[in-house]
């Protein structure tokens, strides 16, 4: 824990200066306990009905002291909400003409899985998901082992464990079409080291990707992109393809 503090000062300090990261640190620490008091532990229990619908463990309210603790060094845990999913992918089928089964889809900073689960209700040739933290993936991959569902399309689901912003697209992900999901995983270096990656990985193998982007706050990093173009959005979501 202190040496995932201590990185993240260094890191912040060779940014924007030793007294600011001191200050956006005590900030992480402040929001941390505030975080903490019950009342705010009921409201993360708030996004338990989809567990309850599948009997799976994705809400943000059962996340360890310690990994709720990293998480705001990185990105904090929180899974996307059904309806705002199924939007997107209602959009994204509106907005272009793709077959599922065409692509791979691929959360980076994928967390308990969640996403993986929904999107496997589509028929993807198959889904990845990559998370940071080792005590979210193994419960994401004890999800991908109970999920049940009726409506079940894809049953190819992986869990990776690692740093997606390492992640040069190895392998079968440098060649696939892919639908890329992502939901504020980074901070603006690691968006702009994504989407530097995905650059290498197009120019190597220009293919069809989409990026499904929610909550798009950093949304100007891939709209500067030349790889990438706007195709639809509101506030929640914004959608982006590259190529033609
Ligand atoms: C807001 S949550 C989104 C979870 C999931 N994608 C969803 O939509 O349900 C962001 C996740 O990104 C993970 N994360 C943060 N930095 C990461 C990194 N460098 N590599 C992989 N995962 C990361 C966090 O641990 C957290 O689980």
């Amino acid at each position: 824990m202190l040496q995932t503090a201590w990185q993240w000062w260094k890191h912040a300090a060779a940014y924007e200066g030793h007294l600011r990261a001191t200050r956006r640190l005590l900030g992480v620490l402040w929001e941390y306990t505030r975080d903490s008091t019950p009342e705010r532990a009921r409201l993360r229990f708030g996004d338990a009905d989809y567990d309850w619908d599948h009997r799976v463990n994705t809400t943000s309210g059962a996340v360890a002291w310690r990994d709720r603790l990293l998480g705001m060094f990185h990105s904090a845990y929180q899974p996307t909400e059904p309806a705002a999913f199924h939007e997107m992918l209602d959009a994204l089928r509106q907005n272009t003409n793709l077959d599922f089964r065409d692509f791979t889809f691929l959360d980076l900073g994928s967390g308990k899985g969640r996403t993986l689960l929904m999107a496997s209700d589509y028929p993807f040739r198959r889904i990845v998901g990559v998370e940071l933290l080792p005590a979210l993936h193994q419960i994401a991959q004890e999800n991908l082992r109970l999920y049940k569902s009726e409506a079940q399309k894809c049953f190819e689901l992986e869990a990776i464990c690692g740093d997606a912003t390492d992640f040069p697209f190895p392998g079968a992900l440098n060649e696939e079409p892919l639908v890329l999901f992502l939901f504020n995983p980074f901070g603006e270096s690691g968006m702009r080291r994504v989407c530097a990656n995905l650059e290498q990985s197009l120019r190597a193998r220009p293919r069809a990707v989409y990026v499904l982007y929610h909550n798009p706050l950093l949304e100007h990093v891939l709209s500067e992109s030349g790889a990438l173009r706007k195709l639809a959005g509101t506030q929640q979501y914004s959608v982006f393809c590259a190529g033609d």
